[in-house]
């Protein structure tokens, strides 16, 4: 069994994959507590990147296969801030690499002006059912930039879905057919879901060990 564990241990680095924000700059290294909200562990800071009135430019590095993603604002700088303005429609980001939106617009009616402090939060639900959360602190000022377009760029391994676009490219199989309905059904109860579960991690331990042998 010992050997088991140590090929599990090489496996959780994969397994517990994280994200940074890149810009704004963020609230700081969230690596260890990153499953926190409402901001991965880390207290609103002092340290605000200024932000375009109507809106300023957001990058972040990914690292999971795919993550539903979101990315909200709340205004004000303490703790109490409440992350409920959606600036972007969620979407599932797949691949690794860095995401860039070159200017995600505020919403006018929120009466932003020169030097109302906000913070921004990014969102990353992962595969596993678990959330990241990675916030940066903002000042609007009349006169920011959003980046230039060579420093706003998405990686080519990045991919982009609308939520429950799978669902509607990958229809679940007919079961029109009584048939393969029944047979179906019939595979399902033998495996009671503890060992399927089961049985999928050890295909995917011995796919590793059979990697890690080649
Ligand atoms: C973060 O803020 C909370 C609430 O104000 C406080 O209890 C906690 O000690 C702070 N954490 C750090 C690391 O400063
Ligand atoms: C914005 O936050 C900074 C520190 O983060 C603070 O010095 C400044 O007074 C705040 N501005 C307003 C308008 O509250
Ligand atoms: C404050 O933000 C700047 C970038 O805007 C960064 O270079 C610097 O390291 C940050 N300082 C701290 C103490 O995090
Ligand atoms: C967001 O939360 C703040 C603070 O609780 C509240 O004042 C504001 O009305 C809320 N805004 C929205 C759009 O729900
Ligand atoms: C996100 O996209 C990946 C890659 O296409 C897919 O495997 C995954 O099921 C999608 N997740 C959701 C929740 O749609
Ligand atoms: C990155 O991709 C997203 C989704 O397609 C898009 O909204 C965004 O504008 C792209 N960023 C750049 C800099 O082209």
């Amino acid at each position: 069994m010992v050997s088991v564990y140590f090929y599990l241990a090489l496996l959780l680095p994969v397994v517990s994959a994280h994200f940074s924000i890149t810009y704004p700059y963020w609230r700081g290294d969230s690596f260890a507590t990153q499953y926190t909200r409402p901001c991965g562990g880390v207290n609103v800071t002092t340290n605000r990147t200024e932000w375009p009135l109507d809106g300023g430019s957001l990058s972040f590095g990914a690292g999971h296969p795919w993550a539903i993603t979101y990315v909200n604002l709340a205004l004000g700088d303490d703790e109490t801030i409440t992350f409920n303005i959606s600036l972007i429609e969620g979407f599932n980001q797949t691949g690794k690499g860095d995401v860039c939106f070159s200017k995600l617009s505020i919403p006018e009616s929120l009466g932003i002006a020169d030097g109302t402090n906000a913070s921004l939060q990014v969102i990353q639900l992962g595969e596993l059912g678990s959330s990241l959360y990675n916030c940066a602190d903002i000042t609007f000022k009349k006169d920011a930039k959003i980046l230039e377009n060579d420093q706003c760029k998405n990686s080519s391994t990045i991919g982009w879905e609308q939520l429950g676009s799978s669902t509607t490219s990958n229809p679940p199989p007919s079961t029109t057919d009584d048939e393969s309905a029944a047979s179906q059904t019939g595979g399902a109860a033998i495996f009671a879901p503890g060992s399927i579960a089961a049985l999928g991690f050890s295909t995917m331990l011995i796919a590793t060990l059979m990697g890690l042998a080649f």
